[in-house]
C-alpha cells in the first residue's frame, strides 16, 4: 500500500496488518517459542557490574537499573502484581502471538504518528497511565513525569494517590493531563476531587473501575511495603542499603498524598498497605449509577479505566463515556484475567467507532503499540514502561524511555511501510 507522506496515527488502523497466530497467510499456526521476557541485549546490560542511564536502551534495561537503585520493597511494589502474576506476564506475552506484515518499497521518509485521544492531540499514540506514590519511587515524582510527558507532547495521568497535588500539576504543564479517580467511601472527597480537576483545567477524568476490592499483592505482604514506607527492624536494612534513595526520601519534601490528606490520614501520615487502603477507604458499592453521576458532575472527557468485557464497553457508551482503557490494572487486580491485547479486537469491533479505545497494559516495545493500533486501538498506555525509568533516573529516565519508545514506533511504522 503506497504510504502517504504524512499519516496521522489514526490512519494507522487498517494500514498495519496484524496476522494473529491463527490467521497467518499459510494458515498453519506458527509454533511459538517460549515467550522471552528479556532481549539478548538486556541480558548483556544486566550482566554489567555498573549500569547507568545511558546503558538503558529499552524498558527491561530500566527495570534492571531500578532494581539496583531501589530498596527492594519499593521495587517489588512497582514490579509486582496479584496472586501468581500470570496475568501480568500474559499482558506482554500476548503481543508475541501477533505478527506484523509489512508492505515494502513504500518510500516512507517522514512519519506523522500524532493522533487525537480524549479530546487532545498527542504527538505519538502512546501515553503515561496514572500510577500512585511516584515520589516514593524517585523524588522527582509526578513533577518529573509531567515535564517529560510535556516534552514529548503526550497525555499523562496522575492518580488519586498522587504525591503531587492536582492544583500544582495543573499549574505546571499545559500538555494533556488526566486525573484518575478512585471512588472513596467519603462522598465529600469524591466531589472535591472532581471540582479540583475542573478548577485546574484537567483535560480528562479516568474513573478506575477494576478496584472494587484490592488484588492480592503478595509481594507487598512479603516485603512489608506501605505508603508511606514504614521503617521496621525487618525493613531497615532494605532502606539503609540504598543511601541515595533514603537520603532523598528522608530529607527532601515531606511525603503526603496531597489530594487526599484533608479527608484521609491513611497513606499520608499513617502507613498502610495499598491492599488495606483499597479495602478500607474505597467504596465497594460503586456501580454504573456512580459512574454516571461522576460523568455528569465532571461534564468533560470521561474515561472508564479497567473495562475488559464487550458488554461493559457498550455500557460505557450508554452512560456517555468518551473513552475506555481496556485494562486489567497491569495484572495487579484479578490474576487470571484476560490480557487487554487478547480482547482488544472484539472491543474495538464493538465500540471503536463510538469512543476512544485505549489499550493499557503489558506494553514494553514500540511494536506492541503498532500491534494494538493494527487491531483498532486509538492509542496505547502503560505504567511500568515509564515507572522503571522514573525510579531508576527521575525525569531524565522518563525522557529517555519515551525517546526509546518513540523511536521504536517510528522505525516500526517505516518498516511497515505506513
Ligand atoms: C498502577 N496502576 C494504577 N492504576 C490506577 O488506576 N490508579 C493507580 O493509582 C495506579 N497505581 C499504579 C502503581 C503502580 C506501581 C503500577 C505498576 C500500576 C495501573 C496503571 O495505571 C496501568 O493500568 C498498568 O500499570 C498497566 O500495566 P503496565 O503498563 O504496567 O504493564
Ligand atoms: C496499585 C494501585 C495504587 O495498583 O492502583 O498499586
Amino acid at each position: 500500500m503506497r504510504a502517504q507522506r504524512s499519516n496521522p496515527a489514526s490512519a494507522l488502523t487498517g494500514l498495519l496488518r496484524c496476522a494473529r497466530n491463527d490467521e497467518i497467510e499459510s494458515g498453519i499456526p506458527a509454533q511459538r517459542s517460549q515467550s522471552r521476557m528479556t532481549s539478548p541485549a538486556s541480558r548483556l546490560a544486566a550482566a554489567k557490574w555498573f549500569m547507568g542511564l545511558n546503558d538503558c536502551n529499552n524498558v527491561e534495561d530500566f527495570r534492571e537499573l531500578a532494581r539496583r537503585r531501589l530498596p527492594y520493597p519499593v521495587f517489588n511494589y512497582i514490579d509486582g502484581a496479584a496472586d501468581d502474576e500470570i496475568t501480568k506476564d500474559r499482558n506482554t506475552a500476548a503481543f508475541e502471538e501477533c505478527d506484523l506484515v509489512p508492505d515494502v518499497l513504500a518510500g516512507v521518509d517522514s512519519i506523522d504518528m500524532s493522533t487525537t485521544v480524549m479530546g487532545r492531540k498527542i504527538a505519538m499514540p502512546l501515553f503515561l497511565s496514572p500510577t500512585a506514590l511516584q515520589r516514593i519511587f524517585h523524588w522527582h515524582g509526578e513533577r518529573g513525569v509531567a515535564r517529560a510527558a510535556e516534552k514529548f507532547g503526550t497525555y499523562f495521568g496522575i492518580s488519586s494517590l498522587s504525591t503531587v497535588s492536582i492544583e500544582e500539576i495543573g499549574r505546571m504543564v499545559s500538555s494533556p493531563k488526566l486525573f484518575q479517580l478512585y471512588i472513596h467511601k467519603d462522598k465529600g472527597l469524591n466531589h472535591a476531587l472532581v471540582e479540583a480537576c475542573k478548577a485546574a483545567k484537567f483535560d480528562a477524568i479516568a474513573l478506575t473501575v477494576d478496584t472494587i476490592v484490592s488484588g492480592n499483592r503478595e509481594r507487598c505482604k512479603q516485603t512489608g511495603f506501605t505508603t508511606p514506607p514504614k521503617i521496621t527492624p525487618a525493613t531497615f536494612v532494605a532502606y539503609a542499603t540504598k543511601p541515595a534513595w533514603a537520603l532523598n526520601f528522608l530529607f527532601r519534601e515531606r511525603f503526603s498524598l496531597p489530594n487526599l490528606e484533608s479527608h484521609v490520614s491513611a497513606g499520608s501520615s499513617e502507613p498502610i498497605s495499598i491492599q488495606n487502603y483499597f479495602n478500607s477507604q474505597l467504596d465497594p458499592a460503586m456501580d454504573w449509577k456512580t459512574a454516571e453521576q461522576v460523568r455528569a458532575q465532571w461534564g468533560g472527557e470521561f474515561c472508564l479505566k479497567g473495562i475488559m468485557s464487550v458488554a461493559d464497553a457498550k455500557r460505557a457508551v450508554d452512560i456517555g463515556a468518551t473513552a475506555i482503557m481496556v485494562s486489567n490494572h497491569g495484572g495487579r487486580q484479578l490474576d487470571g484475567s484476560r490480557a487487554p491485547f487478547d480482547h482488544l479486537a472484539e472491543i474495538c469491533d464493538a465500540v471503536g467507532d463510538k469512543l476512544d479505545v485505549i489499550c493499557d497494559g503489558g506494553v514494553r516495545r514500540g511494536s506492541h503499540v503498532l500491534k494494538a493500533l493494527s487491531v483498532g486501538a486509538k492509542a496505547v498506555s502503560g505504567g511500568r514502561l515509564y515507572l522503571y525509568a522514573l525510579a531508576a533516573a527521575g525525569q531524565p529516565g522518563v525522557e529517555r524511555t519515551l525517546g526509546n519508545l518513540r523511536d521504536e514506533i517510528e522505525r516500526g511504522m517505516k518498516l511497515m511501510g505506513v
